[in-house]
């Protein structure tokens, strides 16, 4: 039985062997937590990004760690959010399984996720916080090997919400 769990911090501080970028289409840096994670990486995490092409909403390309604990990072692009209008549900639940996908082709046996979209892309944390845990608990059942999911709150209010969201479908370790 997979442990899914939320938990207050930086994502660029967890021990696990993926953690999940919430990026932009050009996939070379930004603010938010695509900011911390680069900066914690180091200027070779731009420097393969550079390589990659850039990255639809909705997709996810993976890169090495090069300076933060996590072995890999899975850059994902969120949807920004314009009221519902432009299928920003299914972006963003496509983030997710694109980047469990990833994990899974890479052997991730523990990945952190940030609440993409909800920063910068203005997406309602209420229903962004649904979407994340929903797709991930349905799409595990695919993916065995993944034992553990983190979802890594940067607020303790974002927190509270992610815990209540779990505690409802009752997914935890
Ligand atoms: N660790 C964990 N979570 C973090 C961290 C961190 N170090 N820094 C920020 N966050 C949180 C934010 O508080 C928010 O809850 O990550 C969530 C996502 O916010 P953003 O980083 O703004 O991401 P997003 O809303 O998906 O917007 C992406 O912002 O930084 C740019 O290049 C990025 O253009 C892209 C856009």
């Amino acid at each position: 039985m997979p442990c899914i769990e939320a938990i207050q911090g930086d994502i660029t501080n967890q021990e696990v062997d993926a953690i999940v970028n919430a990026a932009n289409t050009t996939l070379l840096g930004g603010g938010g937590v695509d900011g911390a994670i680069h900066r914690k990486a180091g200027s070779e995490l731009l420097a393969e990004c550079s390589t990659l092409g850039g990255c639809p909403t909705g997709q996810a390309k993976v890169t090495r760690g090069y300076n933060l604990p996590a072995k890999y990072v899975i850059h994902t692009v969120g949807p920004v959010w314009h009221g519902g209008t432009k299928n920003e549900e299914s972006r963003l639940r496509e983030c997710y399984e694109n980047s469990l996908r990833l994990a899974d082709e890479k052997g991730v046996k523990a990945i952190a996720f940030p609440s993409i979209s909800t920063g910068v892309y203005r997406f309602p944390i209420e229903k962004a916080s649904r979407i994340a845990v929903g797709t991930v608990r349905e799409r595990l059942k695919q993916y065995p090997q993944i034992e553990k999911v983190v979802f890594v709150c940067f607020s303790e209010a974002d927190l509270g919400i992610y815990r209540k969201v779990l505690e409802e479908s009752r997914v935890n370790c």
